[in-house]
């Protein structure tokens, strides 16, 4: 985790939120490429859930919505989490979080004296409007409500028809008692979400529960996760989502333990029934409250298992190790980079500064480097799992051919260079 999280910073892909303020826990702000690597895995969702399908829309709603809906979607009693108070130092904890209560116990001597757990809601407050008393809403503690108060408006703008689908992409907010590990608990994240509407019957909820379940599964793997890496885990009755009739999450098996990254749960008619929401069967007339089976991945934490699961050392071919990010080529921030051999050789930098323009002109993540030496400038692609460098040499001035270095196995091949485009997408579709 260190090695990843001092490499994030350094590379560009996550640092500290507010951090020449001295940061503010729980909050982290995304680098040039870390905005990439999460804007490539909202598109690669994105073409799943929607563009990949015809039972499934997309929706953007409001962060802040009326404070009703936390009410009646059960949120401003249940988004709780139990906290106990240190009777020495009085810091606060998650009770259940029994590393932290070791670790601060360590700071007494090993000495544990708390208070009993008590819950501490987790909606982030906020206060609106100019005239006392300010009128209290909430920043959204998932993103998910937004769907279901939009869901007859969707109905009637769209004509879809059950069963069918709500996608959308959005940050949500916790006031988490204890942030940590990196950014996988923090305070404001995003989540990529579906939910999905069928009529109730037991066997059928069923059915969808186990298809959303594998689904997920193999989209995680389709893009390169390592399957040993994964697996689901029920959630025990006790440990359920107030919403949740059942829930399955997926998790990875992070350098601190395995760790949820999306959750799978079957909400029933839990939030239709509580907004008073009804579905009417244009065809037969019949008029019910769908059930609902959510997916619910958050879009930081899997960015930081992508990143955990491609950082590879080889040490097969030097003493020093080799670095890289071997990340899909779908979602690694740069496609391409592009180098002249030597960066003081006029005709060199010109040819590849053409080249390299005409690439970033289709293919848009295409990075362009002339520092230092060559051997520099592949260690530095490594590192952020740029999946092919292109070099501009002599042999360049006089075929028009370029070497392509393959980042996994550092291998070269030559490619002319009006090849070189549809070399890329070929790869890439
Ligand atoms: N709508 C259902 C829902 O929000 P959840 O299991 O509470 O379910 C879904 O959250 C996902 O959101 C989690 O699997 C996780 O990836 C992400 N998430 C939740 N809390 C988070 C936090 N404090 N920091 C980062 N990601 C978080």
């Amino acid at each position: 985790m260190e090695k990843i999280s001092a490499m994030a910073k350094r590379r560009g892909f996550v640092f500290p939120g507010s951090e020449i303020y001295g940061g503010f826990s729980g909050f982290w702000d995304y680098g040039p490429l870390g905005v990439e690597l999460k804007n490539n895995i909202k598109r690669e969702w994105w073409k799943s859930m929607v563009y990949g399908r015809e039972d499934i829309v997309g929706l953007d709603t409001a962060i802040i919505m009326n404070p009703k809906v936390w009410e009646v979607s059960g949120h401003t009693k249940a988004l709780a989490d139990p906290l106990v108070e240190c009777k020495i130092c009085h810091k606060r904890v998650r009770a259940d979080d029994e590393e932290a209560i070791k670790k601060h116990e360590e700071e007494h001597e090993g000495k544990g004296n708390w208070t009993e757990p008590k819950t501490f809601n987790l909606l982030t407050e906020v206060y609106l409007g100019t005239t006392e008393p300010k009128e209290k809403a909430y920043l959204r503690g998932e993103i998910t409500q937004g769907v279901f108060v939009n869901f007859k408006n969707v109905i009637d703008s769209t004509r879809i028809k059950i069963p069918f689908g709500i996608a959308q992409i959005g940050k949500a907010f916790r006031n988490e008692i204890t942030p940590g590990n990196f950014t996988f608990r923090s305070r404001e994240f995003e989540q990529m979400e579906v939910e999905y509407f069928i009529k109730p019957d037991e066997k059928e909820g069923e059915r969808v529960f186990e298809y959303w379940k594998e689904q997920r599964m193999n989209w995680y793997v389709s893009l390169g996760m390592n399957k040993e890496s994964l697996r689901f885990r029920d959630h025990e009755e006790s440990k359920k989502a107030h919403y949740a009739r059942k829930a399955t999450d997926i998790e990875y098996k992070a350098p601190f333990g395995w760790s949820e990254f999306e959750g799978i749960h079957h909400r029933g008619d839990y939030d239709l029934k509580n907004h008073k929401l009804s579905y009417k069967d244009p065809d037969s007339g019949d008029e019910y409250t769908p059930w609902v089976i959510e997916t619910s991945g958050g879009i930081d934490r899997t960015a930081l298992f992508f990143m955990i699961d491609a950082y590879t050392e080889d040490s097969s071919t030097s003493s020093e190790p080799r670095v890289y990010l071997k990340l899909n080529p779908r979602l690694a921030p740069y496609k391409v980079a592009v180098f002249p051999l030597l960066a003081n050789k006029e005709e060199l930098v010109k040819k590849a500064r053409e080249t390299y323009l005409s690439l970033k002109l289709k293919l848009f993540s295409v990075a362009w480097d002339a520092r230092g030496n060559i051997g520099k400038r592949y260690f530095s692609q490594d590192e952020i799992g740029t999946p092919w460098c292109v070099t501009v040499d002599f042999q360049s001035l006089e075929d028009s051919t370029v070497t392509v270095r393959n980042r996994d196995t550092a291998k070269q091949e030559r490619v002319a260079v009006d090849k070189l485009l549809s070399y890329f997408q070929n790869k890439l579709s």
